[in-house]
């Protein structure tokens, strides 16, 4: 609080002459980056809404883009939100599993090539579980987090 008054004293002391052409920016274009949100250092879970929106943004995506783009950069040339969560993005709806992603047969992965799902199992699967500060799936722990925290299952 006290940094907090100094500085209106400082900026009440030095800016109270400048004149309405003063050359600072204006805030709309540069000033974007003053409006994004400290996340709270807790789990994803822990987070309400619009702080989960936030952690996508600040460390989902630049994360999780280069996986993708390395991967195939014509597909993913379009890395964004719906990316992951399909159409229902657009309406504010983020809910996991995504039935619009392909659907996942464990009993019969042959119509998939098998770079996709190494892709998938050694760079995807992993690097979404530390964003969020998760154990990952294995048969010992099959509450870790996996292919069907993203993807449905074929009925
Ligand atoms: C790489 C895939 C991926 C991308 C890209 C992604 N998300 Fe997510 N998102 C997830 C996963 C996985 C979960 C589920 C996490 C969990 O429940 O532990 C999730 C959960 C969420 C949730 C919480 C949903 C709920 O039910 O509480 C919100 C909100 C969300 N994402 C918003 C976004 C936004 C906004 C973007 C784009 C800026 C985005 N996501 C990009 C994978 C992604
Ligand atoms: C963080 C969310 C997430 C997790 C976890 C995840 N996937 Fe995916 N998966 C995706 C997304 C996003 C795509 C791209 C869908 C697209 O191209 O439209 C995808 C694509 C695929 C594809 C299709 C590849 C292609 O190009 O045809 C397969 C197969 C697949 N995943 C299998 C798996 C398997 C198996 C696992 C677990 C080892 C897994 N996924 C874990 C999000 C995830």
């Amino acid at each position: 609080m006290k940094r907090y008054l100094a500085s209106i004293v400082f900026l009440a002391a030095c800016g109270s002459k400048a004149a309405p052409t003063t050359t600072t920016p204006p805030t709309g274009e540069t000033g974007g980056s003053a409006a994004v949100a400290t996340l709270p250092d807790v789990p994803f879970e822990q987070l309400d809404q619009d702080q989960r929106v936030e952690f996508m943004k600040q460390k989902v995506m630049p994360a999780m883009k280069p996986i993708f783009q390395n991967h195939d950069a014509t597909k993913y040339a379009e890395f964004s939100c719906k990316t992951c969560h399909g159409e229902q993005a657009a309406q504010g709806h983020f809910d996991m599993p995504n039935a619009d992603l392909p659907k996942l047969n464990f009993g019969d992965m042959s119509k998939y090539k098998k770079e996709d799902l190494e892709w998938m199992g050694k760079e995807v699967k992993p690097a979404m579980a530390k964003l969020l500060s998760l154990p990952e799936f294995t048969p010992e722990n099959p509450k870790g987090f996996g292919c069907l925290h993203c993807h449905t299952q074929e009925q």
